[in-house]
């Protein structure tokens, strides 16, 4: 069926989804994100993706909606092992950092992007390898904001795909076969909490992100500057000495933001929260005063 597209509908999509996602469509990928929404249009019953407009952007009862959406446009490519230098680092160098200052509280670790899980379950066989769950309480949450990558992550059955860069031995370790995919021993697997959370909805991140360790890996690449900006500054406010944030290898902020500083760890690049700065404490507490005078 031919939808019909008015003029600058397009543009109108695209603003409401990154407005309430994060994820930008922007110019050459407009195309891209009207055939991933032309389906769910057609099964609404509606002729015009300007109906399907309307439908997100008026209707109070357009979350089921809304749900539908981001599971079409969501990119949920992932894989065990993937990135692992940074995995390392946290495991072999940062943990036992933190683990000889805070001896007696759980260390708590967010995967804030998680997609179908194998990240929070490579940390999670990262460190049982090392034997820290064995020797402190460990918390690791991890949240996605689709609803059936957070499906899949659940049921912890994974096909071929997503063993790619796991050394065969883990997988015999932490995996056993089921028909024609494999399923995550359950006892590690119990180690994740599982959640929903937008990276880019304040109360959401306020719920997850006040651990010293969060990754966020591999979503900013959907972003604009602008919300990433937003995202990190966010993360800072929240984020727990000693505050490191993981993102993708081809994420830098560096040009972004200084809420956060690169640091070399182990063999790894990573973000450290920034000290605050001095200046900026001044300049706080100068308004400050100057309120209280009006
Ligand atoms: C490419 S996967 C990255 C998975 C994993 N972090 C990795 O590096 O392998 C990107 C994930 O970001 C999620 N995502 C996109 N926008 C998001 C948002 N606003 N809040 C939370 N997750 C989001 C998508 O649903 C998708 O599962």
């Amino acid at each position: 069926m031919d939808l019909l597209l008015p003029k600058g509908t397009e543009i109108l999509l695209r603003d409401l989804i990154q407005e309430r996602t994060g994820m930008l469509y922007d110019d050459d990928k407009e195309s891209v994100l009207l055939d991933k929404l032309a389906p769910l249009v057609i099964d609404r019953g509606f002729h015009s993706f300007l109906d399907y407009y309307y439908l997100l952007k008026y209707d109070e009862s357009s979350n089921a909606e809304w749900t539908s959406v981001i599971n079409a446009i969501s990119v949920q490519e992932t894989f065990f092992w993937r990135e692992l230098d940074q995995i390392r680092a946290l495991v072999d160098v940062l943990i036992p950092e933190w683990v000889k200052n805070h001896r007696l509280e759980p260390l708590r670790i967010w995967c804030s992007a998680c997609a179908t899980g194998e990240e929070p379950l490579s940390v999670a066989m990262a460190i049982a390898e090392a034997g820290w769950f064995d020797r402190i309480p460990i918390k690791i949450r991890a949240t996605d904001l689709s609803s059936s990558a957070l499906t899949k992550a659940r049921q912890g059955l994974y096909k071929e795909r997503s063993f790619r860069n796991l050394p065969i031995e883990l997988r015999h370790k932490f995996f056993a076969k089921e028909g024609n995919a494999w399923r995550v021993d359950p006892a590690l697997h119990a180690r994740v909490r599982w959640d929903t959370a937008n990276l880019i909805d304040r109360a959401d991140v306020a719920r997850f992100a006040a651990v010293p360790f969060i990754l966020c890996r591999n979503v900013f690449i959907y972003f604009s500057k602008e919300t990433i900006r937003r995202v990190v500054r966010q993360l800072a406010e929240f984020i727990q000495p000693p505050g490191y944030l993981l993102v993708g290898v081809s994420e830098s902020l560096l040009k972004i933001s200084t809420d956060f500083e690169l640091t070399d760890v182990g063999n790894a690049f990573v973000y450290r929260r920034a000290k605050i700065q001095a200046q900026t404490v001044e300049k706080t507490r100068f308004s400050f005063g100057a309120k209280g005078q009006e």
